[in-house]
């Protein structure tokens, strides 16, 4: 099938590569003139594990191009993806610029059937205004040509995404035309064939669905980093806890993992537009205001067990900071916890170095021209000469440190962890001190 990508980003690229590599004719356009040049030289522009090979492979033969040109994108596929970027408005609402444009040049070039499908994650009702866009493009041109809009919201994970398109839980898709259903059920037959994966329902359900399944993954991390708060008042442990309760299948282990927060491009910003959205329904989401509210205490709880370590001023302290990514085995760092923590550091007079596997370029660009940030290139040279380590990201090199090395490096034996990576027992054995998060 010929299947057109527009928005090359960490969706578009990733469902982009593993279309190709099913056999597709994929053509990904981005309006970004920098990112489609280092495609086209064989780079590529964001870390995600297994994707260059595969972006290579599938470049090589000849199944996957990349284009800024949009006639040529348009004219490309009968199936148009939209995988670009819905960032929060001011208002907390997904701003839809980005969708909206897309779906204008579609409809300002195309000259026969399309499909258009909505992967970014936007708001119920969006199909209609990506409709509604083409509809005007084209009576601006006179032209009565058919197309359908889907929604089809996608589910991969940052870090395990080619997996996760490759071998999907589910394959949502929101769909009402006959036409369309039998090319998108076409398009996902190879993705499904030791079981059916599709879930078809109409296009306002699969558009909710994509909000609700995120908004109840940040609800459990909310709900677990607040009772990890109170564990550490009452004298409990909260990795007990989640044990206990994990072991109930209705509840389930995963997404228990208190922490200093959740961030990313998707959890903070879709949690508010579903909230915008309940909103303007007329409706209140009481559980989703408060679980972004927990979160946003969350991102400082470091910051507060530094100071009631250290006292409020941290001039003239140095902290080593592992991990910047908002999670392992990715360069994002839209929204991560490090953010917020090194922003506290600094406004308290503190220096950073940090060190994460593949992040640091992106965390240069963010903070280019910050003075107190510097950049280590292992985990052991950000630690000398450092008062403290605070973990953020929890990487699988931090997983089992040398802790007697860690302790003779740092100033004060201190470890905060943002992500319970260890039994504490081992740190204190190394005479560090060791402040996890809800735990004894
Ligand atoms: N990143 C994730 O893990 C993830 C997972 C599921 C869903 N989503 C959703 O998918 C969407 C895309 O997310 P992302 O992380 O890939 O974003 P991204 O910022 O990495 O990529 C978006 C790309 O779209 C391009 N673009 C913008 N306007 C364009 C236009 N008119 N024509 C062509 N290209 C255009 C941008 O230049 C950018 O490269 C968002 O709605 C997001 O919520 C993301």
């Amino acid at each position: 099938m010929k299947i057109t990508v527009i928005g090359t980003g960490y969706v578009g690229l990733v469902s982009g590569t593993c279309l190709a590599d099913v056999g597709n004719d994929v053509l990904c356009l981005d309006v970004d003139a920098n990112k489609i040049r280092i495609l086209n030289e064989g780079g590529i522009p964001i870390y995600e594990p297994g994707l260059e090979a595969m972006v290579k492979k599938n470049e090589a033969a000849g199944r996957l191009r990349f284009t800024t040109d949009i006639e040529a994108a348009v004219a490309h596929g009968a199936i148009q993806f939209i995988a670009v970027g819905t960032p929060p408005d001011e208002d907390g609402s997904a701003d839809l610029q980005y969708v909206l444009a897309a779906a204008r040049n579609v409809g300002r070039h195309m000259t026969d059937y399309k499909v258009v499908v909505d992967k970014s994650t936007v708001p119920v009702g969006t199909a209609d205004k990506v409709r509604a866009a083409i509809a005007e493009e084209l009576a601006q041109r006179g032209v009565d040509t058919p197309y359908s809009v889907v929604s089809n919201p996608e589910f991969l994970k940052e870090g395990a995404a080619v997996e996760d398109f490759m071998k999907p839980d589910r394959i949502v898709v929101g769909a009402e035309d006959p036409r369309a259903i039998d090319l998108m059920r076409e398009l996902y037959a190879p993705f499904q064939r030791n079981h059916e994966r599709l879930i078809m329902m109409d296009v306002r359900s699969a558009e909710l669905t994509k909000y609700a399944a995120n908004a109840m993954l940040a609800t459990r991390i909310s709900f677990m980093n607040e009772l990890a708060n109170l564990a550490e008042k009452l004298g409990a442990d909260i990795e007990h806890v989640r044990h206990g309760m994990g072991s109930d299948p209705r509840i389930g282990y995963h997404f228990l993992y208190p922490g200093c927060g959740y961030g990313g491009s998707c959890f903070p910003k879709d949690v508010q537009a579903l909230e915008r959205t309940a909103r303007e329904a007329g409706q209140e989401l009481k559980i989703l205001a408060a679980v972004e509210a927990a979160n946003e205490v969350q991102k400082h709880v470091l910051t507060g067990k530094i100071v009631q370590h250290f006292g409020a001023d941290l001039s003239g302290r140095t902290f080593a900071l592992w991990g910047l990514a908002f999670k392992p085995n990715t360069d994002d760092m839209r929204e991560a916890p490090s953010r917020a923590l090194i922003g506290d550091l600094l406004a308290r007079g503190a220096r950073v170095r940090a060190y994460d596997p593949v992040a640091i370029h992106e965390a240069q660009r963010i903070f280019e021209g910050e003075a107190g940030v510097e950049f280590a290139a292992s985990p052991m040279d950000a630690l000398a000469d450092a008062d403290a380590l605070a973990i953020v990201t929890e990487w699988k090199e931090f997983r089992s440190p040398d802790f007697d090395a860690i302790k003779s490096q740092l100033r004060h034996p201190v470890i905060f962890d943002g992500r319970n990576l260890y039994d504490p027992a081992h740190p204190r054995r190394a005479g560090l001190e060791y402040f996890p998060i809800g735990r004894k």
